[in-house]
């Protein structure tokens, strides 16, 4: 069967995408998953994180990576995807071509955004992109503070945006940011911590989703 392609896109800068991708890619390779990522933005934040992980030698599940400028997206990727159950897109902020071409060759997108009214609002472009290109697309809250109203004030909103948000979230967590230093995921650098259950909730969610 072919693998299913997930696609994690936001217009807005600083979301989470590429905490997103590595935090979901690494806790679905520990669910035992075939798993493959490509980096299509020209910042490189995920080829950096890999380019450390291949340092780490053979005891890291094994994810195959391709970084590849956006036009190549389609001949990469069905390159990248034989074999694999799944393979997660990394793709560059604000209205790029290639965002939209990787909105257009996903099965599900995922848009990452922080609680805040804000962060909800500046998401709608990308929903509607979604929209338009007929992807079904779910919100997934980042950087969730510990307490307050935030996270159901931002659940609200996004109710607003015609916009289904997954119940798997990630909290604001240094666990994340330490883990992705070592070329690592929090299921890997930390495995009994809050980051790493919260990883493995959010792969069983977007597995669950077919
Ligand atoms: N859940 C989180 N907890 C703590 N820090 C986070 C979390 N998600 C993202 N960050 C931090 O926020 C910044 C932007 O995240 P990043 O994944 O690079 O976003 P994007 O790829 O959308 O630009 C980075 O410094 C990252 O370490
Ligand atoms: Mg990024």
């Amino acid at each position: 069967m072919a693998a299913k392609v997930v696609t994690v896109a936001q217009q807005k800068g600083g979301a989470g995408k590429t905490t997103l991708v590595i935090q979901l890619a690494t806790a679905l390779a520990e669910a035992g998953r075939k798993v493959g990522i490509m980096d299509i933005d020209p910042q490189g934040s995920l080829t950096t994180w890999m380019r450390r992980r291949e340092q780490l030698g053979p005891e890291v599940a094994e994810l195959r990576f391709a970084m590849v400028g956006g036009w190549r997206l389609g001949v990469e990727l069905d390159r990248l995807k034989g074999g694999l159950d799944l393979v997660l897109i990394d793709s560059p902020p604000h209205a790029e071509t290639e965002a939209r071409a990787a909105i257009r060759a996903a099965d599900l997108v995922l848009i990452p955004c922080q609680p805040s009214l804000l962060d909800v609002w500046a998401s709608g472009p990308t929903v509607e992109l979604a929209a338009r290109e007929g992807r079904r697309a779910a919100i997934v809250l980042n950087r969730v503070p510990p307490r307050g109203r935030s996270f159901e004030e931002a659940r609200a909103a996004v109710t607003e945006l015609a916009c289904r948000s997954l119940d798997a979230h990630l909290g604001n967590r240094q666990a994340f940011v330490a883990g992705i230093a070592k070329g690592l995921g929090a299921v890997e650098s930390e495995p009994k911590s809050a980051a790493a259950e919260e990883s493995r909730a959010l792969a069983g969610e977007v597995v669950g989703r077919g």
